[in-house]
């Protein structure tokens, strides 16, 4: 696996791959490399030539007090990961080779960027955006693979390349979790053994209230309700819990049949984000 830190270098290798007729997928990470990321590497790999992985710790993404000083940093084990799961090209860019000092643009994906976790981490979905159209436009990739366990994330990015009609099929893969049901995330790391214990139950509500809605419950709000105080007595500091329509975000009414369940909450220090979708015409997995 190759391993290159600025654009010039990036795009030269990826020009070699252009003139030999080689399609480029492409996985945006911020390290901390897990299973989930491992299975985005994987699953790019079968639609692709080539991957290029991007590791970047993103700052325009993070809020004042956020974590961005302390998010984990461990490059050298995400190498040996990626080069286990034959990446091609790994990109380690400095934050100043992706921003310009006096950079004076920015994407904000409008009004999916306010709700939910945009409500609570106000500027961290435009950070989002501007990173990964930056590293759109350095790459140029056939496709980009995401995780859908940041199911907000992924529907700013498709709505992004919707609207700036950046040629790049977007994929989105399903959660790996923990055995306990905990989604895998960078962040789990945090958790201290108890909080460890706690946080499946996390992914237990979003099943609640799936089973709720399947079994014919009409009163979302209620739903919502009963999750939050479930949450929230487990030890939970509860953040949103959202039935909302898998297409746009928008709350769900009972007439909606595709859903997805939207939660954070935070568990001591640290913040945790889950979903479940599904469709009222088909049976849950
Ligand atoms: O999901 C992430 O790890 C980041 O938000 C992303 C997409 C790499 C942008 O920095």
């Amino acid at each position: 696996m190759r391993i290159v830190n600025t654009i010039l270098e990036l795009r030269a290798a990826i020009n070699a791959w252009r003139l030999a007729g080689q399609s480029v997928a492409l996985v945006p990470t911020m390290g901390n490399l897990h299973a989930g990321h491992l299975q985005l590497v994987s699953i790019a790999k079968k639609k692709a030539d080539r991957v290029v992985v991007s590791i970047f710790v993103n700052p325009t993404q993070f809020g004042a007090g956020e974590d961005f000083e302390t998010y984990p940093r461990t490059e050298r084990e995400d190498q040996e990961k990626l080069a286990a799961e034959h990446a091609d090209l790994l990109f380690l860019p400095t934050v100043a080779d992706i921003y310009s000092a006096d950079a004076k643009t920015t994407i904000t994906v409008t009004g999916l960027s306010d709700l939910y976790c945009g409500a609570s981490r106000p500027g961290h979905f435009s950070g989002v955006a501007t990173v990964v159209c930056k590293l759109f436009n350095s790459v140029q990739p056939d496709i980009a693979v995401f995780g859908l366990k940041d199911f907000q994330q992924l529907t700013v990015i498709k709505t992004m390349v919707r609207d700036l009609n950046i040629p790049v099929e977007i994929v989105g893969v399903d959660t790996i979790r923990e055995s306990g049901g905990l989604a895998m995330s960078s962040r789990n790391g945090y958790l201290t053994d108890e909080e460890k214990s706690i946080a499946p139950q996390l992914y237990q509500a979003l099943r609640d209230a799936r089973d709720a809605i399947l079994a014919g419950n009409p009163a979302y709000a209620d739903i919502e309700q009963q999750a939050l105080q479930f949450l929230q007595q487990a030890g939970f500091t509860p953040d949103y819990f959202s039935i909302c329509r898998s297409t746009d975000l928008k709350k769900a009414a009972t007439e909606d049949v595709d859903l997805v369940l939207l939660a954070a909450a935070k568990l001591g220090k640290t913040r945790l984000i889950d979903n479940i979708y599904f469709s009222l015409t088909a049976q849950p997995s």
